[in-house]
């Protein structure tokens, strides 16, 4: 069986087909070794509209992670970037699906094992529990953990290379060139260059792109036709420009694919790497790692049953590390292609976490215990770090005294303060002020009232903030998000410091003592349901505080506009007095 892409993606016209692919998650004839599925339009992959009533939640990824050493804040921050897409979705009342997990196979991991001279499962199955438990204490909420050394997942894989095969995809050919095993990747002379280790002083070959050490192979093994879809491949990325974001990124996706593009070896022989998936029929060679860890995103919906998965196939998003961009925008489409498959809908691609300029790598050693970070900081004060000041486009340094200036100005001074402000005083009512301004169904509230200017200003910006947020959601923009939400925080404070709401108080002015601490109760209100997908526990502790009602839909995004909720502000927790009460307790370090 031939693959219909091209064909296909010539045929149709863009922007037209209804898109069919993503259905075949339910569709009985994919079992058995049948993958062939209805025509769909190149554009369908980022058509959102079409999504609903379909029934496929919304499926987020990360990527999985080798189990060669320990985690570190640089793969903790590619599970919080699509933590917090999930979390967005089901704020904003959809289904929604997220998929982590271990990459266990190839050469990295057997020459890890053989360097601490076990057995390759022991060290899977030890390290694999370590990601596990790093995705709990970051509050990562993954519906499910994939490991590659999974039966089921190995059926995936055998059944998706058989595809493979029968397609006519795959050839026999000697192969020469460049292996890097700590990238897991094939480079080609162009990639690579002389270097002198500066440990050393010795010369050897690196990747120009990693700077990892290369080594020269000679073998024969298995190649995927890749360059077959080089044409396809472009037209599919002219017709889905915001297909990778950032667009810079996907600018030198799509030149590496028009000007360097070779075939793929796919396989290794078994006497060189033997920690692997044979390859069915010849188990003289095994699935390159690439290959088989890439599997992994279907396998999680059902791949190759689908009618048991979660029916969650194409990934919405698949979030990755900048350095692992290629394979999933060019690898893993053409792969899916050859055996029609629908391809992912978006891939969104970050940049990398630096200690002192250099990335935080495992081989560089210069690392920080997630773990660690979190007993230090707490889970929520670290994700708002890393989200707040991490980048998708640009690389970020991590530092200690800067997450403390941060966490002090963004979360002790603005948002902790300003909830202090607001709840604190027993010079007015907040539930009372919040009854008052909104009103009920015999009686309108005062909202309505023509406002002095200030209060004016604030109300609009309250009202502007969760589309604004949104936009930058949908933009797959979790930074620029958060720093909308804070800068209103910001604002609000601003505001009730320049109104001074206990003067307005102390001197009997009523009516505007309310009006300031509504506003102000509205943007705490509305911020603290936005900010749920980002700091799911203190967002919620900030509700509690606030009193709003714990019950369905009061924390939805449906409620984060202005006026909303007309019943809150009598805290539904015990807060007490002094800094150690408040939402943000000092920090337990001052470096
Ligand atoms: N196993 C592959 C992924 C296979 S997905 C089908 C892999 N694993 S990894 O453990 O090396 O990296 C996992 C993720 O962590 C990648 O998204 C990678 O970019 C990310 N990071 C690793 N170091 C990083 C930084 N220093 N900073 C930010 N993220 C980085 O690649």
């Amino acid at each position: 069986m031939k693959s219909q892409w091209g064909v296909l993606s010539r045929r149709l016209s863009i922007g037209g087909a209804r898109p069919t692919a993503h259905h075949g998650w339910r569709c009985q004839s994919c079992r058995g070794g049948q993958t062939r599925r209805k025509p769909f339009s190149t554009t369908a992959a980022v058509r959102d509209s079409d999504r609903d009533g379909d029934g496929k939640p919304y499926y987020v990824t990360t990527p999985i992670f080798y189990v060669n050493a320990a985690p570190h804040v640089g793969h903790l921050y590619s599970m919080v970037i699509a933590d917090v897409l999930k979390r967005w979705k089901v704020l904003k009342g959809e289904r929604s699906f997220l998929s982590t997990g271990t990459d266990e196979h190839g050469m990295k991991v057997q020459r890890a094992a053989e360097l601490q001279d076990v057995q390759p499962t022991a060290l899977c199955d030890a390290n694999s529990e370590i990601f596990r438990d790093l995705a709990r204490r970051a509050d990562i909420s993954n519906d499910c953990f994939i490991r590659t050394t999974d039966p089921a997942h190995r059926e995936a894989v055998e059944h998706f290379w058989a595809r493979l095969r029968e397609g006519g995809h795959i050839y026999e050919t000697k192969h020469e060139g460049w292996y890097c095993v700590g990238d897991e990747t094939f480079y080609s002379d162009k990639m690579v260059e002389k270097r002198v280790s500066p440990q050393t002083g010795k010369p050897f070959t690196a990747s120009i792109e990693t700077g990892n050490a290369v080594e020269w192979t000679e073998e024969r093994n298995y190649h995927f036709r890749l360059t077959a879809f080089r044409e396809p491949m472009l037209r599919f990325y002219a017709d889905n420009p915001n297909w990778v974001a950032p667009s810079s990124r996907f600018a030198e996706v799509i030149d590496w694919v028009s000007n360097h593009l070779e075939d793929l070896s796919v396989s290794r022989p078994a006497s060189r790497l033997s920690w692997g998936i044979p390859v069915p029929d010849d188990p003289s060679q095994t699935i390159y790692v690439w290959v088989d860890a890439l599997i992994n995103y279907i396998t999680v919906t059902g791949y190759p049953g689908w009618q048991q998965g979660t029916g969650a196939w194409p990934a919405d998003v698949h979030v990755v590390g900048k350095d692992i961009l290629r394979f999933h925008a060019v690898y893993w489409p053409a792969l899916l292609m050859a055996v029609d498959l629908a391809l992912p809908r978006r891939i969104l691609s970050h940049g990398h976490w630096l200690m002192e300029r250099q990335k935080m790598s495992k081989s560089t050693g210069n690392v920080v215990n997630p773990f660690g970070a979190i007993d230090r900081w707490d889970t929520d004060v670290l994700r708002y770090f890393l989200v707040y000041h991490g980048s998708v486009a640009n690389d970020a340094n991590y530092d200690n005294g800067l997450i403390l200036d941060l966490a002090k100005k963004g979360l002790q001074r603005g948002l902790g303060n300003l909830l202090n402000r607001i709840v604190g005083p027993k010079l007015w009512d907040v539930s009372y002020a919040v009854a008052k301004m909104t009103g009920d169904e015999d009686r309108p509230g005062l909202a309505f009232l023509r406002l002095p200017a200030s209060v004016d200003a604030h109300k609009a910006r309250v009202e502007a903030i969760t589309d604004k947020v949104q936009a930058h959601m949908d933009e797959l923009d979790p930074t620029g998000a958060l720093k909308e939400i804070m800068e209103l925080i910001f604002e609000t404070n601003k505001f009730v410091q320049e109104t001074s709401p206990w003067v307005a108080a102390g001197t009997g002015r009523k009516r505007e003592t309310d009006l300031i601490v509504f506003y102000a109760a509205e943007s705490l209100r509305v911020a603290g349901i936005l900010l749920q997908p980002f700091m799911p526990n203190k967002a919620n502790e900030l509700l509690d505080r606030l009193g709003v009602s714990r019950e369905t839909p009061r924390r939805s995004f449906a409620f984060a506009r202005l006026q909303a909720d007309n019943a809150y502000g009598k805290s539904l927790i015990e807060t007490g007095k002094g800094a150690w009460k408040s939402l943000f307790p000092p920090f337990k370090v001052s470096d």
